[in-house]
């Protein structure tokens, strides 16, 4: 019989998942979930034929260079792949691939809720309702935004962006979008296409951040287009953290230029900044977009579809490193 591949796994995963993977590979699981640092997947990489990362695993270019020539697929147990140096590991002929498709509606699910728990200033009522602070019902208090009629903005039309424009429409939203790439005129769900950026930011009552974390968006969202924001303006994002600008997020909150902030990513995240704890109306989540117990699994089970694809010798169908 021959050997079974040995993949090296970064974090602790659903049941199912590492059911599938001491079948089918010599897994090195972390039962524990403890943090493995760098070094530590370094060394034990001399015995690891693939990484299975998440995005809690900071793969650059230097851990890339100082990984075991034996280690030639990373599988990321996620959609995002901003924190795996692709470039580093092509020129290394790693393959790497990601977890698309499975955790769409998921993700959109959350946009949905962070955009509805910032309209409707839940942080606050629920803080109110759990301190016993709750007198009575009352003509004035907790009042929120409307949905229907409004426009939504959503930058990066992918395929959790169309999710969220077809949950979005459902709520009477207007929906336009920005992106490198127009969705065809057939789409079904009706939707106004913007070609510059700070045009659709400017129109937008509502904003939902569906980009990549790559470099170039870091601070997509800057001081200067929230400024452009219509006031009372509600900013969503489940996507990455780095896109916006946290000090520039935070300043137009407290001087009332937005009615309020979703968001379930964080920059550095867990180490976010804390100004948002306490900021008007911030509806915070620690990034919970793909946390369903069948998201999660397909997750895991996408990423050993990958892992299976490149052991028997094929291409796997997320590879995001375009080698194989
Ligand atoms: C991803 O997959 O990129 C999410 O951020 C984690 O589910």
């Amino acid at each position: 019989m021959p050997q079974k591949p040995t993949v090296l796994v970064t974090r602790r995963l659903p049941d199912a998942v590492e059911e599938r993977l001491r079948r089918d590979y010599d897994a090195q699981l972390n039962a524990e979930d403890r943090v493995i640092a760098a070094a530590e997947l370094i060394q034990r990489s001399a015995a690891a034929d693939a990484l299975l990362v998440s995005p809690t695993d900071r793969i650059d270019g230097a851990l890339i260079e100082a990984l075991a020539p034996r280690v030639r697929c990373i599988a990321t147990y996620s959609v995002g792949f901003d924190h795996v140096d692709v470039a580093a590991a092509r020129r290394r002929g790693i393959v790497v691939t990601n977890t698309p498709d499975v955790l769409t509606e998921a993700t959109a699910d959350i946009a949905i809720l962070c955009l509805l728990g910032a309209a409707r200033r839940a942080h606050e009522a629920q803080t109110v309702l759990r301190a016993g602070a709750w007198k009575r019902w009352t003509p004035t208090e907790f009042r929120g935004v409307d949905l229907a009629g409004k426009r939504l903005g959503i930058v990066g039309m992918g395929k959790i962006g169309k999710a969220v424009a077809r949950r979005a429409s459902g709520f009477g939203l207007q929906i336009l979008y920005h992106d490198l790439v127009r969705v065809p005129a057939d789409h079904p769900v009706p939707m106004t296409y913007v070609a510059e950026l700070d045009r659709l930011i400017e129109q937008s009552d509502f904003l939902s951040l569906h980009a990549p974390g790559t470099a170039e968006n870091t601070h997509l969202l800057n001081a200067a287009r929230i400024a452009r924001l219509p006031k009372g303006a509600v900013v969503v994002n489940t996507a990455r953290g780095n896109l916006v600008e946290d000090a520039a997020l935070i300043a137009a909150l407290e001087s009332g230029h937005l009615a309020g902030a979703g968001l379930d990513v964080f920059a550095g995240e867990p180490n976010f900044d804390r100004r948002y704890l306490t900021a008007p109306n911030c509806f915070l989540l620690p990034h919970i977009g793909s946390a369903t117990f069948g998201t999660r699994d397909a997750m895991g089970f996408r990423a050993l579809d990958n892992l299976d694809a490149f052991f028997a010798g094929r291409n796997p169908p997320d590879n995001v490193s375009g080698k194989s």
